[in-house]
């Protein structure tokens, strides 16, 4: 079986080394990964994840691989593998650098950090930095849409792994640590990992940074902190043998008469409101007209 795969764009430059081939134990841990699921084929986003792992990318043979040990057409993956943004069919770096550039990281200074990233890796979006004499790693940039940790904002991310409150000179900084080779740890806690590591966390084969770092930073917590502070708490769900209120033992038509009626005496209730408030509002300026 044979597909169109592409590699897809050109880089700036060559990252480490090519692809290793897909080895029996790679083939091994697809089928375990497929062996998780009641349907095999919902494993498909964690293979391509291994087939990352094993080849830095999700090349032609990774996707014939998947294809075979789901039983499904090389067509269908391939479908999906173009669909995610998290699937790569080119090179990435060993740590690939991704800065959120969606609305409010880019105007807290998403959009200045990858400027000045792009120049100073002499690179442009989706491109691997050129390996200087002395770089132990090389790096991958490439602008993210929100990665929902906009209270962190302008964030970025290294492998996947969180980096809060950046700025164009803590970016620089980290791009070049991570090329000398030396340890870096997210701001959160977790020392970065190589890509092909990551990928092989995300394929559902855990290493030993679990529990690095909080499982929710400060910021996160602050509306939790507030309404401990003031005494809120969310409503009580609705009673087992309820739903909104409406006895599950009752007739489809008992419910909707009780459901027309609950909406009945809230839009009641709202007018009330609404037109005491205008009778304040009335007697409030005939006050001051007086
Ligand atoms: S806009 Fe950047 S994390 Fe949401």
């Amino acid at each position: 079986m044979s597909s169109t795969f592409s590699d897809g764009p050109s880089k700036g430059a060559s990252a480490s080394a090519a692809p290793k081939a897909i080895t029996e134990t790679t083939l091994a841990e697809l089928r375990e990964i497929a062996g998780r699921y009641p349907e095999p084929r919902s494993g498909l986003l964690p293979m391509l994840h291994l087939v990352q792992s094993a080849q830095g990318k999700v090349t032609p043979e990774g996707v014939e691989a998947c294809a075979e040990v789901l039983g499904i057409s090389a067509a269908e993956v391939h479908g999906v593998a173009t669909f995610y943004t998290m699937y790569k069919r080119h090179e990435v770096g060993d740590f690939h650098v991704g800065v959120c550039t969606n609305t409010l990281c880019a105007v807290m200074g998403g959009d200045a950090i990858f400027e000045r990233l792009k120049e100073h890796l002499g690179i442009g979006n989706d491109e691997v930095a050129p390996r200087r004499q002395g770089d132990q790693r090389t790096v991958s940039l490439e602008h993210l849409e929100c990665n929902a940790a906009c209270d962190y904002a302008p964030v970025m991310m290294v492998n996947w792994e969180f980096l809060d409150n950046q700025t164009p000179e803590s970016a620089v900084q980290t791009v070049e640590a991570l090329r000398a080779g030396h340890p870096v740890r997210s701001t959160r806690g977790p020392r970065l990992c190589t890509w092909r590591e990551a990928e092989r966390v995300l394929a559902g084969f855990p290493d030993d940074r679990v529990d690095e770092g909080p499982g929710a930073g400060p910021a996160s917590l602050v509306g939790l902190r507030m309404a401990r502070e003031n005494g809120w708490t969310a409503p009580e769900p609705p009673a087992p043998a309820t739903l909104g209120g409406v006895s599950e033992d009752r007739t489809p038509q008992d419910k909707e008469g009780a459901v027309a009626h609950a909406d009945t005496a809230r839009a009641e209730s709202e007018t009330v409101e609404e037109s005491t408030g205008a009778a304040s509002a009335t007697e409030r300026k005939e006050a001051d007209d007086d």
